[in-house]
């Protein structure tokens, strides 16, 4: 089913209800859905004639180009209308770095290096946090027309259509999906290890390129885990509350809670979460 809005874009007023000076989330769970799909247009749009010579590097395989930055603009400029006083994290950093009671936690396009190479898996990644805790999350598959949505005790959804995690029980009919390490190696052989094994044990791995993407599809169903190290907050924030909005478990490497801003992240069905931990436990790699 194609995804479409029927309503309007909310403004500031109508997403707050000045008599009792609280937010309306629905409001901004819609509106913000109409924005990431006006800005992975524009990135789409921009695919058409996209020049590799604008292409900038970071750091060690980090790239970027000015997509990257106007969609970033974008998102900024227009969610800081849904919600009065909110904060950025951003990756381009485009507006200043900043946590705070309410903060959007923004990657404007993840798979920039599929993008470049005009592989066509990109996202729009964007979370939503209250404090510590991510309350919304959204991955837009630009090139699929997917919109992943969740928001906390809510449900998932793919273009409004309610989604639930896989129900495979053992890896050896798993279908798991990774990021390979590009700038930090220092767990390579650990790594290695843990994909020998994979190769030899489940139904296969992928890389999309798209951490958004591999968790969104996690979400539902299309992998039955999903596992990374050296990722930023921005790669994961949308993605990991549309896994557990979907019954599945989220977890850093030590199992703990810190998945968003703690750099490493492990997602799978509940039925195969320790099975699949456990396999990157044997081989060193948490
Ligand atoms: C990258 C993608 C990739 C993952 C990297 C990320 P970017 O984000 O999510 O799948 O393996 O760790 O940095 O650079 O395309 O936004
Ligand atoms: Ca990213
Ligand atoms: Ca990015």
């Amino acid at each position: 089913m194609p995804f479409y809005f029927s309503g309007e874009l909310m403004t500031i007023t109508e997403e707050f209800d000045s008599n009792k000076n609280k937010m309306n989330l629905e409001n901004i769970y819609n509106s913000s859905q109409h924005i990431i799909l006006e800005v992975g247009n524009y990135i789409q749009n921009e695919a058409k004639n996209f020049d590799r010579g604008s292409v900038e590097t970071k750091s060690i395989n980090q790239l970027v180009s000015y997509v990257d930055k106007t969609a970033e603009e974008m998102l900024v400029n227009k969610l800081i209308k849904l919600i009065p006083n909110c904060n950025f994290f951003t990756e381009e950093a485009t507006s200043e770095r900043k946590l705070g009671e309410w903060t959007w936690v923004i990657d404007p396009l993840d798979g920039t290096t599929n993008y470049i190479h005009g592989l066509n898996v990109y996202s729009v990644s964007v979370g939503l946090m209250q404090n510590e805790k991510c309350v919304m999350g959204f991955v837009y598959d630009i090139t699929r027309n997917e919109m992943f949505a969740a928001k906390k005790n809510g449900g998932a959804f793919l273009n409004h259509q309610p989604i639930a995690i896989s129900n495979v029980s053992s890896l050896s009919d798993a279908l798991l999906a990774t990021g390979f390490p590009y700038y930090d190696f220092a767990k390579m052989p650990q790594y290695i290890e843990v994909l020998k094994d994979f190769m030899k044990n489940t139904h296969g791995l992928r890389r999309m390129g798209s951490a958004a993407i591999d968790l969104a599809y996690t979400a539902c169903g299309r992998f039955d885990g999903f596992f990374e190290y050296a990722l930023s907050p921005w790669d994961v924030a949308g993605g990991s509350i549309i896994v557990e909005e979907a019954g599945g478990i989220v977890t850093d490497f030590k199992g703990g809670e810190n998945y968003i801003f703690g750099n490493s992240i492990i997602a799978a069905n509940p039925k195969l979460f320790n099975e699949f931990r456990k396999t990157l436990e044997i081989h060193g790699l948490l």
